[in-house]
């Protein structure tokens, strides 16, 4: 087949290609054009393919009677990681695996690694960042026992890393990391898209064709999209994307994309000395530091996966000293906290327009459902007004512009989550409430129609003491 080398500027942000420079591409980022060559079929080369394709007799086949395959799946021996992939790694799938600098990606990997070796046979782990020296010390560290079967490679160049696994025929092959990697058949610096781009094909190109799975770890940019390439992500099979406040032990696993499984499901981990520990009981840890009763401050529940989790919201009201009063969320999305400050002024006849609002969900969590919404309110209501939300209170329900309160999905598991816990109050909404009437003794079903109702409620409550 005949090629030809041709020179194209590529944005590293989005990926767009043009014949020529640009100042700003057409996502908007400045100065992100870069010089490339790329590979390139001759057009009448491709002419002279498409032909000889006519030659050949092309069939579709019927849906029905497409055999099912049932993937295997690999036990990576950690039950947070089988769990967000949708019950371990998928045979000749690949995974990608992003994360700030020093999340620990490198960590969970080697874990792995070295679970799989010991059960599944050989593992290859290349790495382009880290002397062997380094792998090795972070292993020790690590892992119980460091297998036979576990090889390591420091090494950049891909047609190198393909010759070694032509040769060594691993059960399971990492790239730590993909940024780092280059093909001696194209120019560019490793890193750019063009090199992204043709190591990603080559490496689905070397999982596809020996059904070896494969994990790419990949770097992430400031503002936590994948450095360089989009590209990489429509190639991939699973995106995982690992988070995590860097001065806290908290670390979380959450798939952006998974071909074999839900998205929704998170994995939580503590960074300790001996490496990634899988937390059972993460409402325990969420709930840990929480100053029950405080003003401004109640827990929530939200459903994440398969299961229930509860952390705290915290909230605080000041006085605004000059200007705009300030807006200022972490874990809910600013939009969705100034809808319901407008619902609290509005159908609550809270007026906040003076006051700075910050609001927090303790533990560095950004849920995305809207089950939060009503301890969100509370949460403000209690601060402005200087009441406690009542200790061992919870509360849940997404608010609607109206007021109402509408009902949350999964409740009964929720509200068993809040018994188990310890919780005696849960104010939830009606239509939720009407349902479990008596699902425990030991905790106290509110069920409220709108946020007005709810205020009372857990006044009326506070009072009562
Ligand atoms: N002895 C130790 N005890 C506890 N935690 C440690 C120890 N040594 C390293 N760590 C943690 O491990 C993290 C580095 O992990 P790792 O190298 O897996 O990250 P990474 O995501 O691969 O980073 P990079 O992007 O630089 O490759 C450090 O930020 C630190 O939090
Ligand atoms: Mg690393
Ligand atoms: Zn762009």
């Amino acid at each position: 087949m005949a090629k030809k080398i041709k020179t194209v500027f590529i944005c590293q942000q989005c990926g767009y290609e043009s014949a020529k420079w640009m100042g700003q591409c057409i996502c908007g980022a400045w100065n992100t054009m870069l010089e490339e060559k790329v590979i390139e079929v001759i057009e009448n080369d491709r002419r002279s393919r498409s032909s000889a394709a006519k030659g050949q007799r092309v069939k579709a086949s019927k849906l029905s009677e497409v055999k099912s395959g049932n993937f295997t799946r690999i036990d990576t021996g950690i039950g947070e990681l089988n769990r967000v992939l949708g019950g371990g790694i998928v045979r000749g799938s690949l995974t990608l695996i992003s994360g700030e600098p020093g999340i620990g990606k490198s960590t969970i990997i080697i874990q792995a690694a070295a679970n799989i070796a010991q059960r599944y046979g050989k593992v290859l782990y290349v790495s382009g960042e880290e002397s062997e020296e380094q792998i090795k010390m972070r292993a020790d560290r690590v892992c119980n026992v460091i297998p036979e079967n576990l090889f390591l490679l420091a090494e950049t160049n891909m047609d190198n890393i393909n010759a070694v696994v032509e040769e060594l025929e691993p059960a399971f092959l990492i790239i730590d990391s993909i940024q780092t990697m280059y093909s001696p058949d194209i120019d560019s610096a490793p890193g750019s898209v063009s090199q992204v781009r043709t190591c990603g094909n080559e490496l689905m190109r070397m999982g596809k064709v020996k059904s070896i799975p494969v994990f790419i770890v990949a770097h992430v940019t400031k503002n936590g999209e994948l450095a360089g390439p989009k590209i990489v992500e429509h190639l991939v099979d699973c995106v995982l994307n690992f988070v995590g406040e860097r001065n806290q032990e908290l670390r979380i696993l959450r798939a952006f994309k998974n071909r074999f499984g839900t998205t929704s499901e998170i994995g939580a981990f503590e960074m300790a000395e001996e490496g990634l520990v899988e937390i059972e009981n993460l409402s325990k840890s969420f709930l840990e530091g929480m100053d029950d009763g405080a003003e401004g401050s109640i827990a929530t529940a939200i459903y994440e996966g398969t299961r229930p989790l509860l952390l705290e919201v915290q909230a605080l009201a000041a006085p605004t000293n000059i200007g705009f009063a300030r807006r200022t969320a972490i874990g809910v999305e600013l939009s969705r906290l100034n809808m319901i400050l407008a619902v609290l002024d509005r159908k609550a006849g809270l007026s906040l327009i003076n006051q700075d609002i910050y609001v927090n969900v303790v533990g560095g969590l950004k849920p995305e459902g809207t089950s939060m919404d009503l301890a969100v309110a509370l949460a403000i209501h209690s601060t402005y007004k200087r009441v406690s939300c009542g200790s061992g209170t919870i509360a849940l329900g997404e608010i609607g512009l109206t007021g109402d309160l509408r009902s949350v999905q999964n409740a009964e598991k929720i509200v068993k989550e809040a018994v188990r816990m310890g919780f005696k109050k849960i104010i939830l909404p009606k239509k939720n409430a009407d349902k479990l009437d008596d699902i425990s003794k030991s905790i106290k079903l509110i069920g409220v129609k709108n946020l007005q109702e709810a205020i009372n409620a857990y006044v009326a409550d506070f009072t009562q003491l």
